[in-house]
């Protein structure tokens, strides 16, 4: 089968006239744009800085990417927390081979502790956020007071009180005309596009049921040494502490999330979820489940069931199934069945680095003065991600309202490398909601 019309019409353009809106109508869903009222002018080819605020394995990748993405771009700021994280990816970006050139960053551009993300932002154009998520909603605040363009990786909070900071932030990048670029990398993978695309076209006709499942192995452990604090062992092991990653069903699970509701075409307005933690018992896994269960349900009736797990030595699994009247999709096969025969699938020559294809959207809207705004996906499937956690933890049915006005604040209270307490392991039907 061939691709859709405004698909083919791209075919022949570049890999940036693509994302620039040579597929408008694929896009429409992922990359909502929308018309500029404080315009800021960052365009043609003049050199854009770039400063990256969190330097561990994704915000490498996405400096690595954010240069790659135009060649006119130079980093000249990092933040990290960490001294000896912002000095690793220092080595590793300026001795890369394909952007190492453009790697300016000198001592007085490296920030380190609490405060990092103020040097960073002042110091740019264009600014990546890849630290721990709990610091989200400060950094991307901050971020838009200084009026500095954006790639925000996901998940962008971690309870009620952040996320609706996020929204708010997320506004006020609308009305400032600051392109805000979402790490949900999945919607800016061109085969998923055109997949849900067809969805929405009515390939499977109406969809009747989703099931989403997020199955991995387990991450890494930093082991504790002899001179950190509490504090500095949670900030160096945030995965293992839901009030910094929001628990894995946020951290990592959003994707899957994200992807059933994008095909959707919208939220859930509850769950109901169960979970807990069966191999990660020992206290180095701070307080997070390694597994949930969860059973999403949109006004219309229809429901996601959806799990993730983080266990060794277990069967992995990461696939999305859209079940409609007419047929079935596989989001991440890429495929569509009418009845019992698969009857279309994704093929394409074209380089698809979902990784890379967000970073090129990014510095393309800079460049063109039309600024891409993903604050909303962004941020309801945050919440989404948010009421699978609650309502595992308490016992209970969350309804999105709910989670989204919930007064639990998780936020880090005391910014300061001392001794610190865990909060212990939710227990379904004692955990309170709040
Ligand atoms: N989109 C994706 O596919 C994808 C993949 C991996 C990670 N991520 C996301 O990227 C983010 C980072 O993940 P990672 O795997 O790189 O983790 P990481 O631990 O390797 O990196 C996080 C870095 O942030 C630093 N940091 C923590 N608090 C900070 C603060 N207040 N200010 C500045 N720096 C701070 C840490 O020291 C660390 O170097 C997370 O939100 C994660 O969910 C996204």
């Amino acid at each position: 089968m061939n691709p859709p019309a405004s698909r083919r019409t791209a075919r022949g353009t570049t890999r940036r006239d693509v994302l620039r809106g040579g597929t408008t109508a694929i896009l429409a869903s992922a990359v909502a744009p929308y018309a500029r009222t404080a315009p800021l002018q960052a365009g043609g080819d003049e050199m854009l800085r770039v400063g990256l605020i969190g330097c561990g394995g994704r915000g490498r990748g996405a400096a690595w990417n954010a240069l790659m993405a135009d060649p006119n771009t130079k980093l000249v700021a990092l933040g990290d927390m960490f001294a000896d994280h912002l000095a690793d990816a220092h080595k590793y970006l300026s001795q890369n081979e394909q952007v190492g050139a453009r790697v300016e960053v000198d001592e007085d551009h490296r920030f380190v502790g609490w405060d990092a993300y103020r040097g960073v932002i002042d110091s740019c154009d264009v600014v990546l956020m890849a630290s721990t998520p709990a610091f989200r909603p400060l950094h991307v605040e901050a971020c838009v007071e200084a009026g500095k363009h954006m790639f925000v990786e996901k998940p962008v909070a971690t309870d009620g009180p952040g996320l609706r900071r996020i929204m708010a932030a997320g506004e006020r990048a609308k009305e400032k005309g600051l392109s805000l670029v979402s790490g949900l990398c999945y919607r800016y993978q061109f085969a998923k596009q055109e997949t849900v695309q067809r969805i929405h076209d009515g390939a499977i006709g109406d969809i009747v049921s989703m099931q989403t499942t997020y199955n991995a192995g387990p991450l890494w452990l930093r082991a504790r040494q002899p001179d950190w604090t509490e504090m500095e062992y949670q900030i160096r092991n945030w995965i293992y502490y839901y009030h910094l990653s929001g628990d894995h069903i946020a951290e990592q699970h959003i994707h899957s999330l994200d992807k059933v509701a994008w095909a959707k075409g919208g939220y859930p307005v509850k769950a109901t979820a169960s979970g807990g933690r069966i191999q990660r018992t020992g206290p180095e896994y701070g307080n997070v489940y390694d597994h949930f269960n969860t059973v999403y349900e949109w006004e219309d009736g229809v429901r996601a069931f959806s799990s993730c797990r983080q266990w060794n030595n277990a069967a992995q699994d990461v696939s999305d199934f859209v079940l409609g009247t007419r047929g079935s999709a596989s989001l991440q096969g890429h495929r569509i069945r009418s009845g019992k025969a698969w009857s279309w699938r994704y093929e394409s020559e074209e380089p698809d680095d979902m990784y890379q294809n967000e970073h090129d959207a990014l510095f393309a809207s800079i460049r063109d003065g039309e600024p891409i705004n993903n604050s909303d996906y962004m941020c309801k499937s945050t919440l989404m991600a948010l009421m699978g956690r609650l309502s595992a933890y308490t016992g209970r049915t969350i309804t999105a309202e709910e989670a989204l006005n919930s007064m639990e604040d998780l936020s880090v209270k005391e910014r300061a490398f001392g001794d610190v307490a865990t909060a212990p392991v939710a227990v379904p039907g004692i955990h309170q909601f709040s």
